[in-house]
């Protein structure tokens, strides 16, 4: 597939379908490595809310855990080139850490100097990161089906015990995720659990669903 003219002629639409669709982790690698300079301005031209809508929720979650925004520890999850950082040092979040599985994008994101530390990672295997380490995790526009239950697994596990973890999911996926969050209840790893329904990117008319879930408090790992 010529990614390079898809992206050119901003056929967005092919694009996210093939990324949905691909269990390729080398064609998504060279995929963002070709979209990577031009990602901001497609997407933000396409109307691409969930980074904003994403944030907004995040904010309310941590201030449930009465930790003010520039104390917070946090994670921001396919971070890609930078996006949801951004917003967030702008809500005056100042420990920001950020993973993605591709160099291109988080070679952007250290230009946007809103990250303490960047990491390379790939959520399909365990990652890099201590257990217990985080107050929120933040993971916008990431969730693929390539990473079934251990995406969730491993995000819950780098969160403090009672942090909270924000991440948005196609329609597509939601059925597996629920499932998923349905299972860490009836295993006791939560103490709670919600759903928004919202806008994702506007000029395609694409919803998504923003899931927060909360560690449970008393875990021993
Ligand atoms: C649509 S972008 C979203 C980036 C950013 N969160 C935003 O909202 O602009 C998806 C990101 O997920 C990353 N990604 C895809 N598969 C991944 C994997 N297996 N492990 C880690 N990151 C992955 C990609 O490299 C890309 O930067």
């Amino acid at each position: 597939m010529n990614w390079e003219r898809l992206i050119s002629e901003q056929k967005l639409d092919v694009l996210i379908n093939r990324l949905v669709n691909t269990n390729d982790p080398e064609e998504v690698r060279r995929l963002y490595r070709q979209w990577s300079a031009s990602y901001d301005a497609n997407l933000g031209e396409h109307g691409y809310v969930a980074p904003q809508i994403g944030v907004t929720l995040f904010q309310q979650l941590i201030r449930d855990l009465s930790i003010s925004n520039g104390d917070a520890l946090v994670h921001d999850a396919g971070c890609g080139t930078g996006l949801v950082g951004q917003l967030l040092n702008g809500l005056g979040f100042q420990n920001i850490e950020g993973s993605d599985f591709s160099q291109d994008m988080l070679d952007l994101a250290q230009q946007k100097n809103c990250y303490h530390n960047l990491l390379q990672a790939d959520y399909t295997q365990p990652i890099e990161i201590s257990t217990g380490r985080y107050d929120g995790v933040i993971s916008i526009g990431v969730y693929t089906k390539r990473f079934k239950r251990r995406f969730v697994r491993e995000m819950l596990r780098i969160l403090k015990p009672g942090g909270y973890l924000l991440f948005s999911c196609r329609p597509v996926y939601f059925e597996e995720v629920a499932d998923t969050v349905k299972n860490l209840h009836v295993d006791g790893e939560l103490l709670k659990s919600s759903v928004h329904f919202d806008d994702y990117m506007i000029a395609q008319k694409a919803s998504a669903y923003y899931v927060a879930i909360q560690k449970q408090r008393d875990l021993h790992d």
